[in-house]
């Protein structure tokens, strides 16, 4: 009923999301990741999806069915996100990165699973690249939107990373707030732009924020026509 129901606003626009998390494996049986449940990706692959879009969601490791009328892109590592990002990114008019990207995998991943030895261990880990700063290096006339979670001075730290990554907004979420962010079906972000300026918006399903990021996305393609 809502697809039927749904102003098709994003006809002709080919939208890129990511979602999950990644996963960055030690050996065959262990790795480092984060509690991201993919769920605010989806929504926004689910939404763009009604509103006409065509869309190709790349999602990291979830519990999450692969909607309907998306083309899903399953991935594990942070490498492998970045390389189906980039192998999407010429066809995509709006990209929309909510993917908990690891910074750091490990230097190596061990063939076989490491027994455990006494006393301490130290794994060397290796920065990942950053996807969205380098997709936001050839924006061209693409629509970019980032998440960020931070602890404190978040609309300046956010800010800061809009104006690196070249995006055009950044969602900002406290990972403190009740409620918020990692495995809620709920989210209160505030968005802020490269410029520093921030809107704080109520706390609402992630389906309903989905659709009030793609409202902004859709007014940003408009001005560039
Ligand atoms: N991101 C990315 N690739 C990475 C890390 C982050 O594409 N290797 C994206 C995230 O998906 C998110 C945005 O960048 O949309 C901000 O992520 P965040 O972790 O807040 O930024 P970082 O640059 O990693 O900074 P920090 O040191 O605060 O973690
Ligand atoms: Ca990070």
């Amino acid at each position: 009923v809502r697809y039927l129901l749904t102003p098709k606003d994003l006809e002709g626009v080919t939208v890129l999301v990511s979602a999950g998390p990644t996963r960055e494996y030690l050996d065959p049986v262990r790795f480092i990741s984060n509690p991201s449940s993919g769920r605010m990706g989806y929504a926004v692959a689910e939404a763009a999806r009604d509103r006409g879009a065509r869309v190709v969601l790349v999602s990291g490791p979830t519990t999450l069915p692969a909607p309907w009328g998306v083309e899903c892109v399953r991935v594990t590592s942070a490498l492998e996100m970045y390389e189906a990002m980039h192998a999407h990114f010429a066809e995509a008019d709006v990209v929309v990165m909510t993917a908990a990207v690891a910074d750091y995998r490990p230097a190596e991943v061990k063939a076989e699973k490491e027994p455990k030895t006494a006393g301490e261990k130290v794994v060397p880990l290796v920065p990942n690249p950053d996807i969205l700063k380098s997709l936001g290096e050839a924006k061209g006339d693409r629509v970019l939107v980032g998440f960020a979670m931070e602890t404190h001075a978040g609309v300046d730290r956010a800010a800061e990373k809009a104006r690196r990554k070249n995006l055009d907004f950044i969602c900002l979420n406290y990972p403190t707030r009740e409620g918020s962010a990692f495995g809620s079906t709920h989210n209160e972000v505030t968005i802020v732009t490269p410029e520093g300026t921030s809107e704080a918006l109520p706390r609402m399903s992630k389906r309903a924020l989905a659709d009030e990021i793609l409202d902004r996305v859709h007014r940003i393609l408009h001005r560039r026509v």
